[in-house]
């Protein structure tokens, strides 16, 4: 699902962007131009970086 509409990013481009260290909206902006015409986008894509991060943190069993 597209995330950021105005740069045509999805959600599975900043989870990668995640899986490869970025921890913050700042981070992944480093390698995507997330959030950066109408910001519109920020809060979800700071939502999407929270759930990856505790969803990798989890067992593979309990992420099911
Ligand atoms: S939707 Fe992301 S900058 Fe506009």
């Amino acid at each position: 699902m597209y995330v950021c509409v105005c740069n045509a990013i999805s959600d599975r481009q900043i989870r990668e962007v995640v899986d490869r260290g970025a921890t913050s909206v700042y981070d992944v902006q480093c390698h995507l131009p997330v959030a950066s015409c109408c910001g519109r986008c920020e809060d979800v894509v700071r939502e999407v970086i929270e759930t990856h991060r505790v969803n990798a943190q989890r067992p593979a069993s309990a992420a099911a």
